[in-house]
């Protein structure tokens, strides 16, 4: 019988992380201080985050060892399996090979935890207590909380409002594990306050979330801030998704595969599977692989915004980063895949998709779901709304080949469970779900708040 499912030994976890920093063809542009526009230093960002994370993000190297204390938690679930997705095949009628990699048996169910687990321990290295974090869809709150919970630290999570509503058991999962839980825009902060004086009904947004978290950690000594996604250092320890599928394509007979595909939020999913694989296309082993990006019609970041400078919250605290953006004041509709709804992207994914080396598409919530239910019933796996996103791009992929005749082969990461997003799948049988169009009046309206921001003409 021919393998289903490839799996790798406890053993075979990777032992570093791979900087796809040092292999970029064109040079990044560096992140800009919010106040006097110059180059942020390691200074600027040491209130928030340990030293260790801050060299990270500047690092040229291209392999970063994984600390012992960090692979031993990881192993709890890592390396995670990858499967041929044998009977989604048959249902479409295509010659391609899909297979995916399966992030949602972590034991909070995405891929969330790797990066948290990573941050939460050098925080602790570093001393620091108490971590301040943001959550869209829930699923990096839980991440941290439970990573913080292993490390003896406090964990504070602003989620935000629509998701919060939507999705009342993700509340008692963070309180679980030890976090706190605070419906973001809030009376704690300044920034909450001053939106719900503008907006007492805000459904809040990522961004306005990232501001109440970063202000909660800059008030406080003993409290630093973690970004579940968009930061070079998060990208970097998702790179574990890739590296393991790698290895495990080769264990299943394949060479490298033809198309790549991952959903598209901040980044940090797509770009920890997808990086690894690309390193080829930058080495020329693999010229002609296609990697893909699936992001919301709704939030369509990639595929309709600008690539220039803007702040990654909505209050203006953060640095400026080069990156395509919605505007920092964005606030999108409120459709089920909250961890999609960001109005930024991670400066590395921006970077790479201007070089010409990836592509994006946006599709809309309906034909997503659509997706997911009929992946439900080939594969077995109820998808997380955001991670619906990229069946639907693997699906188009497979249908294309079909079409052709090639016998491609198509990698995906399939991110997370959504057994806590069953209202969104009723919706969706109860014929409730919206679509939601991004038009370009309201590009046009989010960029007013960009005006005067440096372009990265300079
Ligand atoms: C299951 C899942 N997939 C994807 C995302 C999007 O984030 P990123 O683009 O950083 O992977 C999230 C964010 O919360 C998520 O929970």
């Amino acid at each position: 019988m021919d393998a289903t499912k490839i799996t790798l030994d406890e053993s075979e976890l990777p032992k570093a992380w791979y900087n796809v920093q040092a292999d970029l063809p064109e040079p990044m542009p560096p992140p800009l201080h919010p106040g006097t526009r110059e180059p942020v230093g390691p200074e600027d960002l040491a209130p928030l985050f340990p030293m260790a994370l801050i060299q990270q993000e500047v690092s040229q190297e291209r392999w970063i060892e994984i600390p012992d204390e960090v692979r031993s938690v990881l192993a709890l679930w890592r390396p995670s399996p990858l499967y041929r997705a044998r009977r989604l095949e048959k249902a479409l009628g295509t010659p391609a090979r899909i297979y995916y990699k399966w992030e949602g048996v972590s034991p909070t169910g995405s891929h969330k935890p790797n990066t948290a687990v990573a941050q939460a321990y050098y925080n602790q290295q570093e001393g620091i207590s108490r971590i301040a974090t943001e959550t869209g869809a829930g699923q990096w709150g839980t991440a941290l909380s439970f990573a913080c919970g292993l490390f003896g630290l406090e964990c504070q999570v602003y989620m935000v409002r629509i998701s919060f509503d939507q999705k009342p058991y993700r509340k008692a999962i963070m309180e679980l594990y030890g976090g706190k839980v605070q419906p973001s825009p809030s009376e704690a902060t300044e920034a909450g306050r001053q939106i719900l004086a503008a907006d007492p009904d805000s459904p809040g947004s990522l961004g306005i979330a990232i501001s109440e978290a970063v202000e909660d950690a800059a008030s406080r000594e003993d409290t630093h801030y973690a970004l579940g996604s968009v930061l070079n250092h998060v990208l970097l320890h998702q790179t574990v998704i890739g590296l393991e599928a790698e290895a495990q394509l080769q264990k299943a007979g394949e060479a490298l595969p033809d198309v790549v595909v991952g959903c598209f939020g901040g980044g940090s999913n797509f770009a920890g599977f997808a990086f690894p694989f690309m390193r080829h296309r930058f080495d020329h082993d693999k010229d002609d692989l296609r990697v893909i990006a699936c992001e919301p019609a709704s939030c369509p970041t990639l595929t309709k915004g600008e690539y220039r400078y803007d702040f990654g919250d909505t209050a203006g605290m953060t640095p400026l980063m080069p990156m395509h953006t919605l505007g920092h004041n964005f606030v999108p509709a409120p459709v089920h895949s909250g961890g999609l709804r960001y109005h930024g992207a991670a400066p590395l994914v921006s970077h790479v998709l201007q070089g010409g080396h990836m592509q994006a598409r946006a599709y809309q919530q309906l034909e997503c779901f659509e997706a997911g239910v009929q992946f439900a019933r080939t594969e077995g796996i109820a998808a997380a709304p955001e991670a619906t996103h990229v069946i639907k791009g693997a699906i188009d992929e497979a249908l294309r080949c079909k079409e052709t005749g090639d016998e491609e082969v198509i990698a995906f990461n399939l991110c997370g469970h959504g057994h806590f997003d069953m209202a969104a799948y009723a919706a969706y049988f109860a014929g409730d779900l919206e679509g939601h169009e991004f038009t370009g009046k309201m590009l046009d309206e989010n960029m007013k708040a960009l005006e005067g921001l440096p372009t990265m003409a300079g």
